[in-house]
């Protein structure tokens, strides 16, 4: 379901900062609460940087949107954005899984955002993105266990996998409770899985790339994997909503659409974009096809997100890879045609 941003109670002249704003889920973010009369203060490391000219091109962007340089290991820069906030988001984070590049700042920083908004006194609520890498990393879950929100990934088991990534982004939600609670800030955190949807960014981000290399010919073959998907316009909703509902303070909110294993997804690709190379053979030809995780997405339905469908995600995923330039546009009969003539 799109979002009706009218349909949404108002900002009611709240200022909120956004942390990253210049990325896929922040970009989103940032659009849909300036929909709502927020103002808002985005954190950039660069605002002179032409990638975060999409943000100050947003509609009620002139009157009510103000980027602010801050990385996340400068508490200062940091502490200078929230203040006089009346929200903050905490959406920045690096998405790598090189260990030294990835956990320093992610958790660090979240220690740092947590602790300017006790500082600030005047953030009614943190919401922080986290991530389903902080949730389903367990190897001892059993295949009939729904995943929700009282499920924790295994930090022994991220090490050992290497899996730096969720590592961090686990360490980081921990530490976000943690000072939340010895702060006394009301804290809610989203736990969103692969995020899919149209980008607003210029460049190309993780969680479209996974998607970007089935179609350009850069995969050859897909993995026997399952992954749980959403839309990224839901992610943002998801965020607003988490922010604005009383009862949501002190709670985690999974964030997903659909599991789908890779075969399903290069299936639906090549049936809508038939054009494009889409991988047909399966890496693994030994084990059997992994089955999809069990999960509860109620919570995020109770407080009014309604998901997109995935296959909907994807295909506005590719048109908008194509209006970007990141993919070439299927070359029509008609254009076929006119080269054959040429
Ligand atoms: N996309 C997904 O599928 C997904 C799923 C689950 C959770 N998440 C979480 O959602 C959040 C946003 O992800 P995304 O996909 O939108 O990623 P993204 O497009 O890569 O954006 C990440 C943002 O974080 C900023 N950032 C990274 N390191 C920073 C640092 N040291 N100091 C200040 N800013 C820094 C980046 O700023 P620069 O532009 O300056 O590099 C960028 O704006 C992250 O917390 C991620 O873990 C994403």
């Amino acid at each position: 379901m799109p979002v009706d941003a009218t349909a949404l109670p108002t900002g009611n002249g709240q200022t909120v900062c956004v942390t990253g704003a210049g990325g896929f889920i922040a970009s989103w973010l940032v659009k849909l609460l300036l929909q709502k009369g927020y103002t808002v203060k985005g954190t950039v490391r660069n605002p002179d940087d032409p990638k975060n000219a999409h943000l100050t091109a947003m509609e009620g962007a002139a009157d009510r949107l103000l980027l602010c340089k801050a990385d996340l290991l400068d508490y200062d820069a940091l502490r200078e954005a929230i203040d006089g906030c009346h929200g903050v988001f905490h959406t920045a984070s690096p998405v790598t899984d090189d260990p030294e590049e990835m956990v320093e700042p992610a958790v660090r920083g979240t220690r740092y955002v947590i602790h300017a908004a006790a500082e600030a006194g005047t953030v009614g609520r943190v919401v922080f993105t986290s991530s389903i890498g902080a949730v389903t990393m367990d190897p001892g879950r059993g295949p009939d266990v729904v995943v929700d929100e009282s499920c924790w990934s295994d930090l022994e088991h991220c090490k050992n996998t290497r899996n730096w990534y969720c590592y961090g982004k686990a360490v980081a939600e921990q530490a976000a409770w943690e000072v939340a609670r010895e702060t006394g800030v009301e804290l809610a955190v989203v736990n969103p899985v692969l995020a899919l949807g149209p980008l607003l960014q210029p460049q190309v981000n993780a969680s479209i790339a996974h998607i970007l290399k089935y179609l350009d010919g850069s995969a050859t073959r897909y993995t026997n994997a399952v992954q749980g998907y959403v839309d990224v316009r839901d992610v943002a909703e998801a965020h607003v909503r988490v922010f604005e509902a009383e009862a949501a303070a002190g709670k985690r909110f999974i964030c997903i659409e659909r599991v789908l294993h890779r075969e399903d997804v290069v299936r639906i690709l090549s049936k809508l974009f038939p054009e494009y190379p889409v991988p047909n053979t399966c890496s693994d030809e030994v084990n059997p096809r992994k089955k999809p995780y069990k999960f509860s997405n109620q919570q995020l339905k109770d407080v009014g997100v309604q998901f997109r469908s995935v296959i909907q995600s994807l295909y506005d995923t590719v048109k908008s890879l194509q209006e970007k330039g990141h993919l070439p546009l299927p070359i029509s009969r008609n254009n076929m045609k006119m080269m054959c003539y040429c």
